[in-house]
């Protein structure tokens, strides 16, 4: 426990140290306080399909937790199996006709998430090496913060048509 809180209490000190090289830099000139409006692309879905694309996000968040549980204890099993679930492989649970309305560039984002699950089950089973498949996880954490960067889900009527001509 011990070297656990020690660790702690400098991650702490660390961080009121960088607070206060922040006030002795005394107010960002670049930027004046001003409450940011959420400038991402916004993809309009009716309720159950945002509904269904936030599902298949905390589904992706519970797996990269199993992932996180196992590797220390160098379960590589566990590693493929739940980055499987996850794969380009899994069921689809997002119907064609919402798939439909999401931009070329989100599909390409989110196929690229799949595939890096399927590569972390295929080498956590070949290589069976614990570092290795915490590099993947952080290359395709990567791919999870681009794609949040660049979207966000509001709740609006069909509006197929207008995204299609676009
Ligand atoms: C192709 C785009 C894309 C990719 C890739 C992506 N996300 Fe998301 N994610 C989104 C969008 C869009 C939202 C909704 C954001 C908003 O409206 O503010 C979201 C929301 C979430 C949420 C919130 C869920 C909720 O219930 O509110 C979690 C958690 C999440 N993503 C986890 C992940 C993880 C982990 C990964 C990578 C393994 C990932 N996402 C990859 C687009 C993506």
């Amino acid at each position: 426990m011990k070297p656990r809180h020690q660790k702690l209490a400098a991650t702490f000190v660390g961080a009121l140290c960088m607070v206060g090289v922040a006030l002795a830099a005394g107010p960002a000139k670049t930027s004046k306080a001003k409450p940011a409006a959420d400038q991402r692309a916004p993809l309009v879905l009716l309720d159950h399909e945002r509904h269904l694309v936030l599902e298949e996000m905390r589904n992706f968040l519970a797996v990269l937790q199993t992932i996180t549980d196992a590797l220390p204890r160098e379960d590589m099993k566990e590693v493929a199996r739940a980055a499987r679930t996850m794969g380009s492989g899994a069921a689809n649970e997002i119907p064609p006709a919402t798939v439909a309305k999401l931009p070329n560039e989100f599909k390409v984002l989110a196929g690229g998430v799949h595939t890096s699950f399927d590569l972390i089950a295929l080498d956590a089973e070949s290589l069976g090496d614990p570092k290795h498949t915490v590099s993947q996880v952080a290359e395709m954490l990567q791919k999870c913060n681009a794609c949040h960067g660049i979207y966000q889900i509001k709740v609006g009527k069909d509006v197929r048509a207008k995204i299609r001509t676009n």
